[in-house]
């Protein structure tokens, strides 16, 4: 109900809204109104309100509640239900205890700051409070196993479309998922899978975005190989809406993804990635190589032709651009 409230504050943004006509279009009292109202002040939400007129919303906290974000969301499914932490280990181990538990496709789980936030490859991600989106999402496709990283692939485009869409940034992918920003890299995908022979249970996609955080505050091993959209564009970015949008354009590329296949969304990563035909380094559990990269395979693995003629297929490591080409920061 206090998103209810918060998304009709919200479409009438500068101006006031009557107690009566809040009661009648959520069928409840007025004196339940007034409850959530106070409910949303105590949250952090600057409400003014006038005897005759009614309420206006003044500001919003920097928070990513449930209200918040259910409060701008346009999806059916995609965070219908929100388990929200200030601070968590991990939203990627939370989400699968809560989908081992039966919650439903479509639950996020999202915190403030993590811990012991977890990247690809046993890697720690710096999850600091209240500056980044640090989200799990929980799917129940219904897709062989090993088209689960297709399920990353589209994460990954939804995301680039996201953040041009609310910030106007234009992001690179760097195979496997890391987004990039002129070489520093802006966000992570890490996703986790429970299977059985031939069917998924289900899917646990992690996801990091470097928000708000500031250049200075980052850790000095980070400094010079992250970025985040406020160094980007010079000015903080409204967490909430990035969450609404990167879950709306998850939910449309699955849906898309159910019904059409995975052809289109492909060709779309591909072109963010502008890797076919380019000559990498690629450092992975079988060491380093150099080749030149013909194709993604479509369970997403990067495949490479060597000097020496043969193809190689990997499927985990990082990439770095070799030759004339400049070398991405690696992780
Ligand atoms: C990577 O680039 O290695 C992937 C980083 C993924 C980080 C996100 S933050 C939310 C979710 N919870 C985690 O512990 N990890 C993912």
């Amino acid at each position: 109900m206090k998103a209810a409230i918060l998304k009709i504050l919200k479409e009438h943004t500068g101006s006031y809204v009557s107690g009566e006509s809040l009661s009648a279009r959520l069928a409840i009292s007025r004196a339940a109104v007034w409850k959530h109202i106070q409910a949303l002040r105590r949250a952090g939400y600057e409400i003014d309100s006038q005897p005759h007129a009614g309420y206006r919303l003044r500001s919003v906290p920097d928070a990513l509640t449930p209200e918040a974000i259910k409060s701008g969301l346009q999806t059916t499914c995609f965070g219908q239900e929100i388990h929200y932490y200030h601070e968590v280990s991990s939203t990627n181990t939370v989400a699968k205890t809560a989908a081992a538990a039966g919650a439903p496709e479509g639950t996020v789980i999202i915190a403030e700051t993590q811990q012991a936030g977890k990247g690809r490859l046993g890697r720690a991600w710096y999850s600091p409070a209240d500056s980044g989106i640090w989200l799990s999402i929980i799917l129940r496709p219904r897709l062989e196993p090993r088209d689960a990283p297709q399920l990353t692939f589209l994460t990954a485009v939804a995301a680039v479309r996201a953040i041009k869409e609310v910030a106007g940034c234009t992001v690179q992918i760097k195979w496997p998922n890391d987004l990039l920003i002129a070489g520093r890299k802006l966000a992570g995908i890490f996703t986790e899978m429970s299977s059985e022979l031939g069917l998924i249970n289900y899917l646990v996609i992690g996801i990091g975005i470097n928000v708000n955080l500031a250049t200075a505050a980052l850790p000095a091993d980070l400094k010079e190989t992250a970025t985040s959209l406020q160094r980007e564009t010079g000015q903080k970015q409204d967490r909430a809406r990035l969450v609404q949008q990167l879950l709306l354009e998850m939910e449309h590329l699955y849906h898309e993804l159910q019904t059409e296949g995975f052809a289109r969304i492909r060709e779309e990563w591909l072109s963010y990635t502008q890797l076919i035909g380019r000559w990498v380094k690629v450092t992975s559990l079988k060491g380093e190589l150099e080749g030149k990269v013909v194709d993604i395979s479509a369970d997403g693995a990067l495949i490479l032709a060597l000097a020496d003629g043969t193809r190689q297929t990997i499927v985990a490591g990082d990439v770095s651009l070799r030759g004339r080409d400049r070398t991405y920061g690696l992780f």
